[in-house]
């Protein structure tokens, strides 16, 4: 999962992959990272490790990281939340396969519309939890979407 800080976005979408891989035994690896270097090594954001919880998901043992190339080795899929991180992304990528693994994540649920998270940093209490709304919904057409079932 890849935003730009690595402290908003991206580590709500890895709280939630990592919650319903657990819930359903799924045995999926997840981590995130972002595509700036600012916020390296810090908790995610205190306002949407607040909400997280009030939606029965911790993320507070999350640290910042930046993306970085051997990510393309480690990892089947790069989901990134908006149209910067992918071509921040893609410009990282060394060949056609490293390129087939990344993609927005709102594609999951959006097919083709090109959507991206908006980024709630300057935002409100209402803009993190539409975020973290949308960021459950799509985590779940997309494990759906790979053939997992969910309970
Ligand atoms: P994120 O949000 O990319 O979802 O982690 C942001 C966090 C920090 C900044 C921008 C976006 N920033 O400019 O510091």
């Amino acid at each position: 999962m890849v935003c730009l800080g690595n402290i908003c976005r991206s580590p709500m979408a890895d709280g939630w992959l990592r919650y319903y891989s657990n819930k359903n035994q799924l045995g999926i690896e997840v981590d995130s990272a972002g595509t700036a270097n600012y916020h390296i090594g810090k908790q995610p954001d205190e306002r949407m490790r607040k909400w997280s919880k009030t939606y029965g998901v911790s993320i507070d043992q999350l640290q910042a990281r930046q993306f970085n190339v051997s990510d393309f080795d480690k990892f089947d899929r790069i989901f990134v939340m908006d149209q910067d991180n992918y071509k921040d992304v893609i410009q990282l990528a060394r060949n056609e396969n490293d390129r087939s693994k990344v993609s927005l994540y709102l594609d999951e649920m959006y097919p083709g519309e090109n959507r991206e998270v908006p980024d709630p940093y300057y935002g409100t209490d209402h803009d993190f939890k539409h975020v973290i709304e949308l960021l459950d919904q799509t985590t779940q057409v997309f494990l759906k979407n790979a053939g997992f079932k969910l309970h």
